[in-house]
Formats: structure tokens, sequence, C-alpha cells
């Protein structure tokens, strides 16, 4: 049985980190900035056209050389190793998380289980890049002979986050004439709306589902087919609909052909997916060429990861403030599942309950949005937010001033973080007495700033995607956790398996939940006209 002794605070620097926090606990960042004016430079790392400038969290060179000293201490290195080699990193699922096989090189061997992936990962990426190209070119018709001109990606979770973030991030790459939708909510206006003003004879739908059984995604799934079937035949399916999973006997019983099927395998997580077969909508979006400079960004931070000595090793630095941030400072859309479904968990690989905080609640904005909502908390709320604001240093559409603005805002947020507005600076600025509590700033509130060099680019999205997987991967061997399964979210899905068939009953189910769900399935099932 595991007896929960080890982890992060039984490691050696654990204590000594500790008693760092202490030290530095009276020093605000403005302090940090008096003291040692060239701060920015020594906390400012650069690989692979990413720089990442740290020199705004709360700590100094002592407490990096500390975190690296915890990570080395925590095994990340051998992780690292572990991981690459295919071994079952994955725990409790008992699996492989080769992620990085997906975008390795086609010379490259990568081996889980005895076997060489890399030849199959290749085999799918070229039926893929045959495929994409075919719709992209018209060489690919609907049943009555019309272009693809809609692309329809049915899933949720990973299976549709990731490709929906590149459609977003790499929409200046997609052809105008080609128009992506994501279909991942089982709520019904949700397909209406995606569905309202298309016409079936030109639109392609890529049912995207690792096990090919989730309820959201085989039910929008089913409703899409049968939509397709009823206005153009069931033969039309062969042209309109493919799949992508791991599970070729669900994709034919739901009635795709296997020759429309683009594989993947369980040593790929959902939500470290977008990169397999579930990129397909992507490949078709920004072609062939294009997902291959997207790999190329992904396998290019992967090799740093691999190569590059902890102390400047950019996912593993992230990671590491991260872990100072939440764990001994104690200070959260696609970013939101990568991080929370990897790391929201409360027991360690051994199954012993962990005793420090792991993942944080973690959202965000494009742009300047969040700047008219949630960073008023950042600046004046009552508890500390760790940030991390990415920009490019070139715009891709320069229009006129607006990035230059972004820019200005993104250092200026930094700044205003960091060093806030005092009570003084507020009286010399002529602010009312009564005004100044209601307009101090406090500062010393940490972020990071992460510059991209060049305008946004499949590569740099590659780049950025894998610096994150990583940087996940960094906080997931600190906190002893494996941020490769998900029972968390398995539980909800069989809880609505049953409560759908309740709800749907012909007759009066005999209902077993708490008093108070009775009563609601009771109240939904008479909302319905059926008996309760
Ligand atoms: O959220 C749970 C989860 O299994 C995710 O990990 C996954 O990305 C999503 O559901 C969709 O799963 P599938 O691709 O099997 O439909």
């Amino acid at each position: 049985m595991p007896d929960g002794t080890g982890g992060l605070d039984a490691l050696p620097s654990w204590a000594a980190l500790r008693a760092h926090a202490q030290e530095l606990e009276d020093s605000t960042l403005g302090d940090l900035f008096a003291a040692d004016p060239a701060r920015g430079g020594a906390l400012t790392f650069e690989a692979e056209g990413l720089l990442l400038d740290a020199s705004k969290q709360r700590v100094t060179a002592q407490t990096l050389e500390l975190l690296v000293a915890l990570a080395r201490e925590a095994g990340l290195e051998e992780r690292v190793t572990a991981m690459f080699a295919g071994e079952h990193v994955n725990v409790s699922e008992d699996r492989a998380a080769l992620h990085v096989a997906l975008r390795a090189p086609r010379a490259a061997y990568v081996e889980t289980g005895g076997a060489d992936v890399v030849p199959a990962v290749h085999e799918v990426l070229d039926r893929m890049a045959d495929f994409a190209e075919r719709v992209r070119s018209g060489a690919w018709t609907g049943a009555t002979g019309e272009r693809i001109r809609t692309v329809v990606n049915i899933g949720i979770g990973g299976s549709y986050l990731g490709p929906e973030m590149a459609a977003i991030a790499l929409a200046a790459y997609v052809p105008d004439e080609l128009d992506l939708r994501f279909l991942s909510n089982v709520d019904g206006s949700d397909f209406w709306r995606v569905t309202r003003d298309l016409d079936p004879a030109s639109t392609l739908v890529i049912v995207a589902s690792k096990t090919f059984t989730t309820l959201e995604t085989m039910t929008n799934a089913q409703t899409m087919r049968d939509w397709i079937v009823g206005t153009l035949g069931e033969d039309a399916v062969a042209r309109h609909v493919v799949a992508v999973s791991t599970n070729e006997q669900l994709v034919r019983d739901f009635g795709i052909d296997p020759a429309n099927m683009f594989g993947f395998w369980d040593w790929v997580g959902g939500r470290y997916s977008m990169d397999s077969a579930i990129g397909l909508s992507t490949m078709i979006a920004i072609g062939a060429e294009g997902f291959a400079e997207l790999l190329s960004g992904f396998h290019a931070i992967d090799e740093h990861l691999r190569e590059t000595p902890l102390e400047r090793n950019l996912p593993v630095l992230m990671g590491l403030l991260s872990v100072w941030n939440r764990n001994v400072l104690g200070l959260p859309t696609y970013l939101q599942q990568l991080e929370m479904e990897s790391n929201g968990k409360h027991v360690m690989t051994d199954g012993s309950r962990v005793r420090w905080e792991t993942s944080p609640v973690l959202w965000g904005e494009p742009g300047t949005n969040g700047q008219h909502s949630f960073h008023q908390l950042l600046h004046q709320g009552t508890e500390i937010v760790p940030a991390e604001l990415i920009a490019f240093t070139r715009p891709l559409h320069d229009v006129g001033p607006h990035h230059d603005l972004l820019l200005a805002n993104l250092l200026g947020q930094a700044e205003a973080l960091a060093f806030g507005r005092s009570a003084e600076e507020l009286r010399a600025l002529g602010s009312p007495e009564d005004q100044i509590p209601h307009r101090v700033c406090e500062g010393n509130r940490p972020s990071s700033v992460l510059l991209v060099d060049g305008a946004i680019t499949p590569t740099a999205v590659g780049k950025l995607v894998a610096l994150y997987e990583h940087r996940v991967l960094t906080e997931g061997v600190l906190w002893g956790i494996d941020s490769f399964d998900q029972w968390g979210v398995e539980l909800g899905k069989v809880a609505a398996g049953t409560l759908a068939d309740e709800l749907t009953a012909q007759a009066a189910p005999d209902l077993r939940h708490d008093a108070a769900t009775n009563a609601l399935v009771r109240r939904l099932r008479a909302a319905r006209g059926r008996p309760s």
C-alpha cells in the first residue's frame, strides 16, 4: 500500500526552498529590481525563437537554482527520458505517453512495446496529406460532384480544442473558400448553430473521437450522418463522412468505411493529440506543408526539452515557476484542458494522497480582451494570481498601430502587475484622498512575458503547444502525479449515461439518486410530457 511519505515536500531541497521564500517574503518586485537592476537579463531565457522574461516573477537567480535542484531530486530528467523512450509513464492506465513520436522526423526511431512507431505515424500523415490536398484542390468531391467548402469537425475535449485553437490562430493561412466549423457540445442549439446554413453537397464531416464512444460526439455524429443520408442517400456517407479514431471496429459499426478512417494510438492522450490524425481539419485548413511546419515547431521544442540543461530549459523553467507560485508562494480554453485535465489530480502515481496543491485554475483571453474583464481581479483582487503574457514580436496583419498598441498593453500589464501604483504616487497625481484606497494597486503580482520571434506561423504554434505540453509534464513530475490519465471526467460520463436513460424512458423510471436529483429528473420528464 503506498505510505504517502515520498514526493515534493520530502525532497531535500524543499526545506531550503521554503526557507528561501521566507527570506524573500518582504521583498516586493520593486525591491528586487532596485536591488539588482540587471535582474531582467539574468532572468530572461531564449531558445528556438522564444524568449521567456521571468524577471517579474517573485524570484531571484537563487530561487531558480533551488527549483532546478528540486526538479533533479524529483527525477524530472529521468521521467523525460522515460517518456521519450516509450515507457508507461501514464501509470494508472499503464500506457506510454508518446505524443513526441507524432512529430518525429520520418528517419527517427521512437519505440514503445518493442516496436518503432514512427513508420506508422508517417503512414497516417501521408494518408492525411493525400486526403487533405485532394479536398483542398477539389479533387475530392461530394456525392453530387461538388467540391467541399465546409469542413465540420465533430469532437469534444482534446478531439476539438487543439484543432479549433489552430483554426483560430492560423486563420490567415486558411483559404477563403474553406469554412471550418467545430461541433462539440451535445446541446441541440449548438448543432443548429453549426449546421443551420450548411449545404450537405459541399460539406465534409470529420468524426474525431479517440474512443468513438463519447456521448456528445457520437450523438452529434449520428444526427449529422442522418442529415447526410436524409438529403443525399446512404451512399453519400462515403463522400461526406470520415473518421479519426483508435477504434476501427466502432468506426465500422457506426457506418463509416475504414478506408475513410485516419487512425492513431492509445499512447496519444486526448489533450496531446492535435498533432495526430485529430489534426486532420487543421491539415485540410493549412495544407500538408503547413501541417509539416506545425509539426516541426513541436519537434524543435521536444529536442530543446531533451537536450537543454534544466537551468536554461524553457518548459522546465515555466513549470518550476508554476510550482514556486502554487506551492511555495501559494499563488490559473486549449490550455485549460491541457493543464487542468492533466494536473487537476489529488493522488500521486503510487496512489497516495498529495500533501500539496496541484493544478491551479487556469483561464485566459486573447489580446487585450482580458483587460476589460478579469484583469481587474489580477490587479486589485484579494487573491494573487500569477499571469503569463504571450506575444509575437511582429504582426501578421499590419493594418495600422494595432500591434504596437497590443505590445504596449502587454508590457504595461506586466509592469502594472509588478509595480502597481502606491498611495503616494496617487496623491502626487492629485487623487482625492477618499479615492486613494480604491485606486491603489499594490503590485508585486508575478507574471512572465513570453515573446515569440516574428509573426504567428504554423511552426510557432507548434513550438508554443509543445512548450506548454512539457511545462505540464514538469509540473506533474514535481507534484508526483500522473499527468496523462483523466479518471475524474470519466465519472461524469457514466452518471450522464444513467440519467439519459432515466430522462428518456417510456415509463416512469425507478429513481435511486439523492432526493434532489430524483425531483429534478421528474420535473424534466414532466416538462417533456413524459410520465414522471
Ligand atoms: O475529457 C475526457 C476525454 O476523454 C478527453 O481526455 C478527451 O480529449 C475527450 O474526452 C474526448 O474523448 P474522445 O476523443 O475519445 O471522444
